[in-house]
């Protein structure tokens, strides 16, 4: 498979997924999308992976939007289908085996702020700023905005960032809950995969379970997630790696996971 706009590479047990198209801040046409469910086929695929570092190549922009060249011209047919594109993919990479922490350098507008959202972890650098400025184009966010970021902030703030189009710094972004943690753009890298690296050494299924609950717990009643929540934890006990946990507690020793 040919990639161009996306780039792949594992290093021990994460994946570095970087979108790449920094002469147009790393917006995303479909042929980019594409190539994203493409790499998420492999990843998916690979049990040595358990955490992925999603970012933008450059300093400059993590995802500065879908593209507004490509877009332009698009049908109402054409502009949904778009639409259902990027929610499908997006969908797929919220709710993948793995978890997965944006790592945002720079612009997170649009469909990058909608792109971000849809991973696990946002951690921006001091210069990242987010925003959703469809509406100045005269569209809606299309990717995911108007259901995930009143998720993340509240109704009142998704709206009024939606409604007026505002482009929020970082701090802001890290004040209304948008974005986990900031950090120098020198260190957002390292610090990406010192975090990857820290959840890849807990206990595999139990990461996998835990991302399952609170995604399917946000969706529904309290008492139905907390059925399911007793489920995982159930399951958990049919692990090894929920034997070698405990029986490495007790016994005083370090754990070794070994996936199953
Ligand atoms: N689509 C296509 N090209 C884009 C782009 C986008 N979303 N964002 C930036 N670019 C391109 C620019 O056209 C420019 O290309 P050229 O050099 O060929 O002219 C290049 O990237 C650099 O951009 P600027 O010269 O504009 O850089 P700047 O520093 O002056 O401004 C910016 C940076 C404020 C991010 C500005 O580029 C900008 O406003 N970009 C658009 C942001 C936006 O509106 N995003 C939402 C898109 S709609 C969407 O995402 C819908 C959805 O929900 C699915």
């Amino acid at each position: 498979m040919e990639l161009k706009n996306v780039l792949f590479e594992k290093e021990g047990k994460i994946a570095i997924v970087t979108i790449n198209r920094p002469k147009a801040l790393n917006a995303l046409n479909s042929e980019t999308l594409k190539e994203l469910d493409n790499i998420l086929d492999i990843i998916e695929n690979d049990d040595e992976i358990y955490a992925i570092v999603l970012t933008g190549a450059g300093d400059k922009a993590f995802v500065a939007g879908a593209d507004i060249t490509e877009m332009k011209d698009l049908s109402a047919l054409e502009g949904r289908r778009f639409s259902i594109l990027g929610n499908k993919i997006f969908r797929r990479l919220e709710n993948i085996e793995k978890v997965v922490i944006a790592a945002i350098p720079g612009f997170a507008l649009g469909g990058g702020c909608e792109l971000s959202m849809a991973c696990d972890i946002r951690i921006a650098s001091e210069k990242a700023k987010f925003g959703q400025p469809e509406v100045g184009l005269g569209i809606t966010p299309g990717f995911g905005g108007t259901q995930r970021l009143p998720r993340l902030v509240g109704e009142g703030r998704a709206k009024e960032l939606i409604f007026t189009a505002r482009i929020v710094k970082a701090e802001e972004a890290y004040n209304i809950g948008l974005v986990n943690k900031i950090v120098p753009l020198e260190n957002l890298i390292d610090e990406a995969k010192a975090m990857a690296n820290l959840i890849a050494s807990q206990g595999p299924a139990a990461i996998r379970l835990s991302k399952a609950a609170i995604n399917r717990g946000m969706q529904c009643d309290i008492d139905t997630a907390l059925m399911y929540e007793a489920e995982v934890f159930g399951e958990c006990f049919s692990t090894e790696d929920q034997k070698e946990g405990m029986t490495a507690f007790v016994e005083k020793r370090d754990k070794t996971f070994k996936n199953n």
